[in-house]
């Protein structure tokens, strides 16, 4: 299978114009995507037609599909919706929970850092895009990396960070931060810097999420952090995606940092989500912490 790919953003990222995701199988097609995967951090396929199944399918080409269930019981078969429309189809307001998340989706992040298993992958369809608004920011961080200055490059050398749910919720609303669904996870601690392992590319591992630095004074930990996230999200690092019904985004969660665009929350939105969990095989086990020697 060729793909035929060009540029999002001049230094990753790329649309992929000649391929239907549903046809992608294990035998067909997957070893190209996935190797562009690895090269691209971020793939766009506009027009597809995936369903809830062929996105679960999809998504599990990459690897196992990530479990947030509070509850290793109540494992939630559906996908997941990353939208303001209630069940019974009427929207979240101003100040409710759901929206507030949503907005703390809106704080430059990579997903599921506050996880005992990271995420490798999101694939994300959009299902229904308001008139304005609404698009998904996303910064190579990768590309940062690379492009950082040795002043600050020094200052990430063998650092780990210590990230926590309920520590981006905070910065939107402290009662948000304090509902279990936040505070279940604890905190996790994950090296600065992830390393490729099929191409040995390094990309920063920082979010939102990311609460204090190991071995550092939180208060000068938190400057670092923000100074780290400041730096990787300057405009030149900075792809923004403006939504149709049927787009998909595919991104790698080891070197990318993505955050939302708020909209007019009396239209709908919704966009259809699965996180893959990252594994051995990405690199994951270098990543913990205490380092492994
Ligand atoms: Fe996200």
């Amino acid at each position: 299978m060729k793909f035929l790919a060009t540029p999002l953003h001049s230094k990753y990222g790329v649309e992929v114009q000649n391929i239907q995701l549903r046809n992608i199988s294990a035998s067909s097609g997957y070893n190209e995507l996935r190797c562009l995967f690895e090269k691209e951090s971020l793939l766009y396929f506009s027009d597809q037609d995936l369903d809830d199944s062929a996105h679960l399918a999809l998504g599990a080409l990459f690897g196992p599909r990530e479990d947030r269930s509070l509850n290793p019981m109540d494992r939630d078969p559906a996908v997941s919706r990353v939208s303001n429309v209630k069940q019974d189809n009427t929207l979240y307001g101003k100040g409710e929970k759901r929206l507030l998340d949503l907005q703390s989706n809106m704080l430059w992040h990579t997903d599921s850092t506050f996880l005992p298993v990271p995420a490798l992958a999101n694939i994300l369809i959009g299902r229904v895009i308001p008139s304005s608004g609404s698009s998904t920011e996303f910064a190579s961080t990768r590309v940062a990396l690379k492009e950082m200055p040795d002043r600050l490059k020094q200052r990430i050398h063998n650092v780990y960070f210590k990230h926590n749910y309920s520590h981006s919720r905070r910065k939107i609303d402290p009662n948000l931060a304090a509902d279990e669904k936040f505070t279940h996870w604890g905190n996790q601690i994950w090296k600065a810097v992830w390393k490729n392992p099929v191409n040995q590319q390094e990309s920063l591992y920082i979010a939102s999420h990311a609460c204090e630095v190991i071995g550092m004074d939180t208060r000068q930990g938190l400057d670092l952090i923000d100074e780290l996230l400041e730096w990787c999200t300057q405009s030149r690092f900075v792809y923004s995606h403006s939504w149709q019904v049927g787009d998909v985004l595919i991104w790698d969660e080891r070197a990318m940092l993505h955050r939302g665009v708020p909209w007019d929350y009396t239209q709908s939105r919704t966009l259809s989500s699965i996180c893959v969990s990252a594994q051995s095989i990405d690199g994951l086990d270098d990543m913990r912490y205490p380092p492994r020697h």
